[in-house]
């Protein structure tokens, strides 16, 4: 008789790391005003690229500000990369966000520097004034060139950037992002801006990132095939409430539906002519 042994655990669960995002009932109002975010919770993984789904107004936006201390934080609490957001002062603020690599939607280039300026200044993140005025080393230069041909661009580097169309203006973000060797990267409706085929060519490029370098990734949508493509988890958002978290492969359109609002759901039926 052969002896039948039982296989290995898997890896993954032997060896799950911490994550590098904790946020715990975490509650945001600006100034008197309704509370936006309300009792939310999330965990971001090295290596995982989280979709950020909601219609306008659910909350995507300020949840991510409160993870850089951009949001005021009424309650719960938000810990990223070591940090505890909501007690931080200044100076401890400032090196937060030198870990935090951030894509927007209007890329927020400077569309008169060259395209290589644009990525050095990634690097001033965290870097008090003298560093800024004493201009950048060569080796920061090299970084910034190979981050560029890494993103697709590096052709581009001498050209302006406001003569870049919107999809290379965004890898020309995401590369300036990098540049701040960011240990997360908060992408805001990185292609709200963007046409169908651009937009998936950058969702990719920021999954990419997110696995081979090791860093979480939340990338905030409000178009439901986009987040069903190209994410590992799933966080939707409703009016500042978190009404699904999963894994992206148990998703579906109908299971998402959920996360927008009834009045939407009911535009969605009359435009169907139901
Ligand atoms: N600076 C602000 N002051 C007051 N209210 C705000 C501010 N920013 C956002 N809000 C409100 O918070 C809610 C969530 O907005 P936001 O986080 O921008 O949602 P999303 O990014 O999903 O569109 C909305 O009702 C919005 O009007
Ligand atoms: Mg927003």
């Amino acid at each position: 008789m052969t002896t039948v042994t039982a296989p290995p655990p898997p890896a993954a669960r032997t060896a799950t790391p911490a994550p590098l995002v904790s946020v715990r009932g975490l509650q945001v109002a600006y100034g008197d005003g309704p509370l936006v975010l309300d009792g939310v919770d999330l965990d971001l993984f090295p290596g995982e690229t989280v979709a950020l789904l909601g219609s306008s107004g659910s909350g995507k936006s300020t949840l991510m500000k409160s993870l850089t201390g951009f949001a005021p934080i009424t309650g719960g609490s938000a810990q990223v990369a070591g940090h505890d957001v909501g007690t931080l002062r200044r100076g401890r603020l400032r090196n937060l966000r030198a870990d935090v690599g951030q894509v927007f939607q209007q890329f927020n280039l400077v569309g008169r520097l060259s395209v290589l300026t644009n990525v050095l200044t990634g690097a001033l993140h965290g870097a008090g004034p003298v560093n800024a005025v004493g201009g950048f080393s060569s080796a920061d230069r090299q970084r910034a060139m190979a981050l560029l041909d890494r993103v697709g661009i590096a052709h581009k580097a001498k050209d302006q950037a406001r003569t870049l169309s919107g999809g290379q203006q965004q890898r020309v973000a995401i590369a300036r992002a990098l540049m701040q060797r960011p240990r997360l990267i908060l992408a805001d409706e990185p292609v709200a801006s963007l046409d169908p085929t651009m937009s998936h060519q950058v969702l990719d490029l920021l999954q990419e990132i997110a696995r081979a370098d090791g860093i979480p990734v939340l990338v905030s949508l409000h178009v439901l095939h986009l987040a069903l493509d190209h994410s590992d988890r799933v966080v939707g958002l409703r009016h500042g409430e978190v009404l699904v978290s999963s894994p992206t492969a148990e998703l579906d359109a109908e299971r998402l539906a959920v996360v927008y609002d009834v009045s939407d759901a009911d535009q969605e039926a009359d435009d169907a002519g139901h």
